[in-house]
Parts: structure tokens; C-alpha cells; sequence
């Protein structure tokens, strides 16, 4: 079936450059995954099935990256995507309490959507700021140090960042 998205020009002008610094087409596939995420806004199956086919890679080797790695923002991933560390220096200074309290604060568990839309949980293997512990990225910032009243601190803020935008 042919594809009925692609990537806009300057996109597609970025994903040229890139090619010239890989060796190999494959080599690129990370950072083009970072492109495509950034035009597509999300990666479903549409976007990955378009990477494998401008990449000339099977699908499902661009699925298997995509769902091996995190930090892609996958389709149906809600507005806010909160990723709790549980890695060992996290887990040590209280990881599983500020997962608890994100639960308690929103009802949803690691791995859900709320029905809104408006935030997915998920709990990760380290983020590399070990040294800030217990931490959190959410999209692309990091809150590290995190009290839980900076935990109830953040949700209230991004509540009021997705009521002001209303997206979904
Ligand atoms: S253990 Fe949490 S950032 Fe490394």
C-alpha cells in the first residue's frame, strides 16, 4: 500500500544532510526516527512504515527500534508524556513513591493514557542524570532532585499547560 504521508521539504532536506554523515543508510535510522517524530508529531504506524520505506529497511526493523527505545513518542502517547527513572540510584532515593504519587494524582498506572489525553505515564530505565536522583523527563525536560510536593508542584502546572491548550 503506498504511503500517503511524507516528510515536508525541509524535513526531507534535513534526512539528505543526515545521510551524508552515516555511512550507511541504516546507520541513519535513529536521528531520521528523530525527524520523523518531529514532522509526524508522533510514530504510528503510518511514520514507521514511511522511514522503513525511504530507508529502504524492512518495517519491521524500524518497529523493533522504535518500540526497543523509550524515547520515541509513539502513536497514542497523550499530550504530556511523563517517564519516571526506576534505575538503581532513582529506585534507591524514591522512584517508586513519585510513580505512586503520579498515580494518585492522575489515576493511571505506568503504561496508561488518561482519557483525556493529556498525560502518559511510563516508567524507564536510566535517563543518565544519575546524580540528580529520584528524576522524571517529561517530553523533552527533565525535573530531577524531585520532592513529592515538586511531583504535585509539576502536575498541577502541566494541568493548567493542557487546559490552556485544550489538546485532546
Ligand atoms: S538511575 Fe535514574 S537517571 Fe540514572
Amino acid at each position: 500500500m503506498a504511503n500517503t504521508i511524507s516528510f515536508c521539504s525541509e524535513t526531507m532536506k534535513q534526512y539528505e544532510w543526515l545521510l551524508t554523515r552515516y555511512p550507511t543508510r541504516r546507520a541513519a535510522l535513529l536521528p531520521t526516527l528523530r525527524l520523523a517524530e518531529s514532522d509526524f508529531g508522533e510514530l504510528g504506524v503510518p511514520e514507521m512504515r514511511y522511514v522503513a520505506d525511504l530507508m529502504e529497511i524492512p518495517p519491521a526493523f524500524v518497529f523493533g527500534v522504535v518500540t526497543f527505545y523509550t524515547h520515541y513518542r509513539r502513536a497514542g502517547t497523550g499530550k504530556f508524556h511523563i517517564q519516571v527513572c526506576s534505575t538503581l540510584s532513582c529506585a534507591l532515593r524514591g522512584s517508586e513513591d513519585v510513580v505512586s504519587r503520579i498515580t494518585e494524582r492522575l489515576g493511571i498506572k505506568p503504561g496508561e493514557t488518561t482519557p483525556c489525553g493529556h498525560f502518559t505515564l511510563s516508567k524507564v530505565e536510566c535517563l543518565g542524570s544519575c546524580d540528580t536522583a529520584p528524576m522524571l523527563q517529561c517530553n523533552d525536560d527533565y525535573h530531577e532532585d524531585l520532592s513529592l510536593e515538586d511531583v504535585d508542584q509539576l502536575i498541577e502546572q502541566l494541568r493548567t499547560e493542557a487546559e490552556g491548550g485544550q489538546n485532546g
